[in-house]
């Protein structure tokens, strides 16, 4: 299949590196928006780990994504400041109108949601952001108007 070809030819071209696992890892993810799941037998066999080794290192480093994002991606503040201020009331609310877990996305692929640990906006707090777009001092009624400008 083409998708293997170039997950191969992605891995080969970093399997020499030092510690080639993050930069294949990274390089899969900008060209494909994820880490393919065909990736993980070749990544496994040409860097000789194994997949719980492999399956350790992406969960720990939270960029990494097993499918591609939504269209949009809003993340919560979910750090002390933030709550303080309400923020884990009004991230369950947001999760309940899109109707996902923490890095799902909606049905109609337009929104992922990911908890973040402070965005330095601690002083407007509850803060989210959406794509770029750095969001303070917010209540449930303009986190679901962001929700659904973004499409949810
Ligand atoms: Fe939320 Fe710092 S704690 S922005």
């Amino acid at each position: 299949r083409a998708e293997d070809i170039e997950i191969r030819a992605i891995i080969d071209e970093h399997a020499e590196m030092e510690g080639p696992l993050l930069p294949i890892l990274h390089a899969l993810q900008e060209h494909f928006g994820c880490v393919p799941q065909a990736a993980t037998p070749i990544i496994c066999d040409v860097l000789n780990i194994s997949r719980a080794e492999l399956h350790g290192v992406m969960s720990f480093y939270h960029d990494f994504r097993e499918v591609p994002a939504g269209r949009h991606v809003v993340r919560i503040c979910r750090a002390e400041a933030c709550q303080a201020m309400g923020a884990n009331a009004l991230a369950d609310a947001a999760l309940s109108q899109l109707g996902v877990a923490w890095h799902g996305t909606t049905a109609n692929g337009a929104v992922t949601i990911e908890p973040v640990y402070c965005l330095g906006l601690c002083a407007c707090g509850p803060a989210a952001m959406v794509d770029d777009k750095v969001v303070g001092r917010l209540d449930a009624s303009r986190m679901s108007e962001l929700l659904k400008e973004a499409g949810a």
